[in-house]
């Protein structure tokens, strides 16, 4: 599906007013759809980006990975999502040949066993998913946010991903504050997974994600066992398969 793509696109993306994610999501699909999608974790950022993709354009593409250790309440949010835009959601899960070894060989909770057990356990549920989700895509977008971590300071609201050929990655969010992410969700009634109202403010995977007390880091609760430097599961980093 990837179509021919003028050199000029990426200048003409950042051309529009960073600050306003509604210009760049309709200059982004005016510029490269049906080769981008949304990656979407059904987080409020997420939330937030469906439904002002939608409204540009409603057969925009959403795509999702399920690792398989998700929490209940992500997939009930994720089937209101899928109910309420009438989206077709494109679902990508891990490759069994790669899941069974796992958990066969080093059983269902390897991943707290080092960094580099937790690494390869994101590599095969969500990195390599992630490498066919963007396979033929010229741009995907992303609900990150400056804000999030240490690790994500620099964030651009549009960046080239050398991990991921030089496609384009868009973050229409990038400076956006959690309260003006949440005051969204409120007044547009977005339906959001109910975790967020027991004290979770970033959510990935059950085994790996935990409340945080009030005035915690954002993602305090995410591998809380590790060093901020750490967290992050290869997603928006490099993109290959760590060494074990
Ligand atoms: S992660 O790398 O630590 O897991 P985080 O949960 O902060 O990332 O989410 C940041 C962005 O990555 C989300 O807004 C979304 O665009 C994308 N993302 C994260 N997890 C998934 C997932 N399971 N499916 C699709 N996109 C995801
Ligand atoms: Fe595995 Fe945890 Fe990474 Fe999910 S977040 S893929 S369970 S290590």
């Amino acid at each position: 599906m990837k179509t021919e793509l003028h050199p000029a696109a990426p200048a003409a993306l950042a051309a529009v007013d960073q600050a306003d994610p509604v210009a760049v999501l309709r200059r982004a699909l005016e510029l490269y759809h049906p080769a981008v999608a949304l990656a979407s974790s059904f987080s409020l950022e997420d939330l937030v980006l469906t439904d002002l993709l939608l409204a540009v354009r409603p057969d925009a593409r959403v795509f999702a990975l399920d690792t398989g250790r998700l929490n209940p309440e992500t997939y009930e949010c994720a089937e209101a999502v899928r109910r309420r835009y009438g989206l077709r959601i494109e679902w990508y899960f891990p490759r069994p040949e790669a899941v069974e070894p796992l958990e066969r060989e080093k059983g269902l909770f390897s991943f707290r066993e080092s960094v580099a057990a937790r690494q390869e356990c994101c590599f095969i549920r969500k990195v390599e998913p992630l490498n066919r989700a963007l396979h033929g895509l010229q741009a995907w977008i992303t609900g990150l946010r400056r804000e999030q971590a240490v690790t994500r300071s620099a964030l651009q609201v549009v960046e080239t991903d050398a991990a991921h050929g030089g496609i384009i990655k868009i973050n229409p969010l990038a400076d956006w504050t959690l309260e003006q992410v949440w005051s969204y969700v409120r007044e547009h009634k977005l339906p959001y997974n109910r975790l967020y109202d027991q004290g979770y403010v970033s959510i990935g995977c059950a085994p790996c994600t935990r409340a945080v007390a009030p005035g915690e880091d954002q993602r305090a609760g995410r591998w809380w066992w590790e060093n901020p430097e750490h967290k992050e599961c290869g997603l928006h980093t490099h993109g290959r398969k760590p060494q074990v």
